[in-house]
């Protein structure tokens, strides 16, 4: 069997919505401190809604894969739908990740839920 699922390889391959977004109002960064890898999530809300996102991932594979399937997912939702997405979801959505990798998808919902925090910050 293939370490790696179809879907990792062409989000990994293929990264979706990458770059930055100059105008976002919710900005997260977040490292994983063991492997020195970063993610940065740009958005752009509106209405309480992810008009538009977009990611810097300086890292492995299975977190590339993992951002860009985590844009996927919570573009034009709403922020309550976006504020559940667990890093079990997003490696769900990828087919699944090595048990060693794990930690790769939760660097995606962590930077998610930094963003928020900022766009809140931001809007108080
Ligand atoms: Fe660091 Fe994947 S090994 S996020």
């Amino acid at each position: 069997m293939a370490l790696y699922s179809e879907k990792v390889m062409d989000h990994f391959r293929n990264p979706r919505n990458v770059g930055i977004i100059e105008d976002a109002n919710a900005v997260g960064e977040v490292g994983n401190a063991k492997c020195g890898d970063i993610m940065k999530m740009y958005m752009k809300i509106e209405d309480d809604i992810v008009k538009d996102v977009k990611f810097e991932t300086f890292g492995c594979g299975s977190a590339i894969a993992s951002s860009s399937m985590a844009t996927e997912l919570i573009k034009g939702q709403p922020l309550s739908e976006v504020a559940k997405l667990t890093n079990e979801a997003v490696a769900e959505a990828l087919d699944g990740l090595p048990g060693y990798k794990m930690h790769c998808s939760v660097l995606a919902e962590e930077a998610i839920k930094s963003a928020l925090d900022n766009y809140y910050e931001n809007q108080a």
